[in-house]
């Protein structure tokens, strides 16, 4: 949920602090803040708000340091305030933190009554002080970290500056990811390779209960027993380059510009295109399955959903698709013979987490449908299926969202086949359409314009509505996702079924209503709920194909046409005029469309 660095550099650290939490924005931004080592002493610069205003501190008061720490924050304990912010400071100690210490208000009272004054709301304040009192009792700074650790309740990653050890950055891992990052006589530990990414592509990831120590040349690792351990280090390919935004105004715009290019590696790595079949590693035997299980959050859920309409649809194979948050707590009923299927673009969802877990621990086989490929989910799943969309940095979901799509998609070709609900030709002509969908995605995005066109008057809307039948009801919900969270307009998405069943009161001349309908078959009823809504006064903005475009009622405020496609591809091809919606509406609204209020791009803590 935060962004931590950590470096003990030849040279001044201050602007790699800045550039590695400006990489790091994405996970929360707050507060910021950065500590060094200037002289044998700590100082520390920090400032509510973006990494900006945290510059803005450090033009005033540079922070002459070559061994320092960083934080971006997206606030749990307390509020966004200065004095919440990292680094926090105990004494000799000054740490940061991501993560939740769950038993932080136990320690605190210990802390207390032994006469400790804390100068914030935090948890993380607790392993600060709690450290300063290790290393009073005479403890040597890892001896004290893991005295420390050792008393955590709770997920953590830390980066740790002693006073009066000039040389060392401390680090440890517990549900929340670190990395170390080797560079040429500088070290680095961060929150994920994007985080070193500018200064070395030479990491090392850190297991569950790792700590570690850097110095200007080594790392000494440690796991939660204490033994000093070995971490395979890796050359990764997150380069800075990755993360920049081009020409384009925001991430997001660059990433919705991004997808077809990303579905297509996608499906690329899942189909041979020679012979037209699907490929899926794994080892997954369709035929003894008897349901999939798919746990995921936000977006990545909704993804799920239309994962559960292909796969039903194509291969008859049941799939319960279910939020990751509930799943984990409500005893679901499991099955050993069904497939667990954690979709995660991070990778670090701890709700998706800990239902992979949940299925794990009943005995079923785990896929990991994730973008990051080095993520906890990645690393405990029995198969990890990637994506290949790239770093996604924007905080709403897009790329991510179409190349989970693409690759449930190739799956539910692979499942059907293997199941003999579709013999090999079918097999071949779905695997050439779904080679067909990158194209037609692009097509759909040169809808930009007639998109742009609709914002000005959809964001005057206090609400908004959008419906779809079959797959364009989950598509609904991503397009009323979209549009909530970065435009903060109230927007929900429905099954057009379900209009009459409530939603129908809330149309009025001030509504705009989404409706999704390409020229399926749901068309007709898709169609009738639109001439419902219009007469009673709602405005239209229909997005549909050639042909729905041509069989329409009158009436609409706005017709959108993407390309005409082969259904099993539509999710796809319909998925960037929703986006592009939310898009140029938050524009139209002033609003931080990478990064929106409250947000952050992992949710790593429940
Ligand atoms: O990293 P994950 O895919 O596990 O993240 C899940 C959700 O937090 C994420 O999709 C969120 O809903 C996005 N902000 C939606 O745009």
């Amino acid at each position: 949920m935060c962004g931590i660095i950590g470096i003990v550099g030849n040279s001044s650290v201050q602007e790699r602090l800045i550039d590695s939490l400006k990489r790091l924005e994405y996970r929360g931004y707050d507060s910021a803040g950065v500590a060094g080592m200037v002289d044998g002493k700590l100082q520390r610069r920090r400032a509510k708000g973006k990494i900006r205003a945290l510059e803005d501190v450090l033009a005033d008061a540079p922070l002459n340091a070559t061994v320092g720490i960083g934080h971006t924050r997206w606030a749990t304990h307390g509020a966004p305030s200065e004095a919440n912010a990292h680094p926090h400071k105990s004494g000799r100690v000054s740490l940061v933190h991501n993560g939740i210490i769950e038993n932080f208000a136990e320690l605190k009272r210990e802390l207390e009554a032994q006469g400790r004054v804390f100068e914030s709301q935090t948890d993380t304040e607790v392993i600060a002080q709690l450290l300063d009192s290790e290393l009073d009792k005479g403890l040597e700074p890892l001896a004290a970290l893991k005295a420390t650790l050792d008393r955590l309740t709770g997920a953590y990653a830390l980066a740790v500056l002693i006073e009066g050890e000039d040389e060392l950055v401390m680090g440890a891992r517990r549900g929340s990811p670190l990395v170390v990052g080797y560079g040429e006589g500088e070290m680095f530990i961060g929150s994920d390779a994007l985080a070193v990414g500018p200064f070395t592509n030479k990491i090392a990831y850190l297991e569950e209960g790792d700590y570690v120590a850097i110095d200007h040349a080594t790392a000494r690792i440690f796991d939660e027993t204490g033994k000093a351990v070995e971490r395979k280090t890796q050359v990764v390919s997150a380069s800075a380059a990755l993360v920049e935004k081009g020409n384009y105004r925001h991430f997001m715009e660059k990433e919705i510009h991004d997808q077809p290019e990303g579905c297509q590696r996608t499906i690329a790595a899942y189909v041979d295109a020679l012979s037209d079949t699907t490929t899926i590693p794994g080892d997954i035997d369709f035929t003894k399955l008897d349901r999939i299980q798919i746990v995921a959050c936000g977006t990545a859920y909704i993804a799920g959903l239309l994962g559960k309409y292909m796969i039903e649809q194509l291969a008859g194979l049941p799939v319960d698709v279910e939020i990751a948050s509930e799943f984990r707590y409500r005893n679901p009923a499991i099955s050993a013979q069904s497939l667990a299927i954690a979709i995660s673009q991070s990778g670090e969802t701890a709700d998706t987490l800990a239902a992979l877990r949940h299925c794990k621990a009943a005995g079923m086989k785990s896929a990991a449908l994730v973008n990051a490929v080095q993520s906890t989910i990645a690393r405990e799943a029995d198969v990890v299926w990637p994506i290949h969309c790239g770093p996604e940095i924007g905080v709403a979901s897009t790329k991510a969202f179409t190349a989970q799509v693409s690759l449930l998609t190739t799956l539910a070709v692979a499942a059907a086949r293997a199941r003999g609900r579709i013999d090999a030709a079918e097999e071949n002509r779905l695997v050439r359409v779904l080679l067909e969908a990158p194209r037609l995605m692009a097509e759909s995005i040169n809808l930009e314009e007639a998109v742009r066109n609709i914002a000005l008057e959809v964001s005057k809307a206090r609400d908004v509505l959008y419906l779809g039948r079959g797959p364009m009801y989950p598509l609904a919900l991503e397009g009323a996702l979209k549009l909530k969270e970065i435009s903060y307009i109230h927007a929900e998405g429905y099954a057009a079924g379900e209009l009459k069943h409530g939603p129908i009161a809330l149309v009025d001349e001030a509504t705009p209503i989404v409706i999704l309908a390409p020229f399926d078959s749901y068309f007709e009823k898709s169609a009738s709920n639109m001439s419902e809504v219009m007469a009673r006064g709602g405005q239209v903005i229909f997005i549909t194909d050639p042909d729905g475009a041509r069989h329409a009622p009158a009436g609409a405020k706005v017709v959108v046409t993407a390309p005409k496609c082969d259904p099993l591809i539509a999710p796809l091809v319909m998925s960037a005029p929703i986006q592009l919606l939310a898009y140029y509406v938050a524009v139209q609204k002033g609003a931080d469309v990478d990064q929106p209020r409250n947000l952050a791009k992992s949710v790593t803590v429940e």
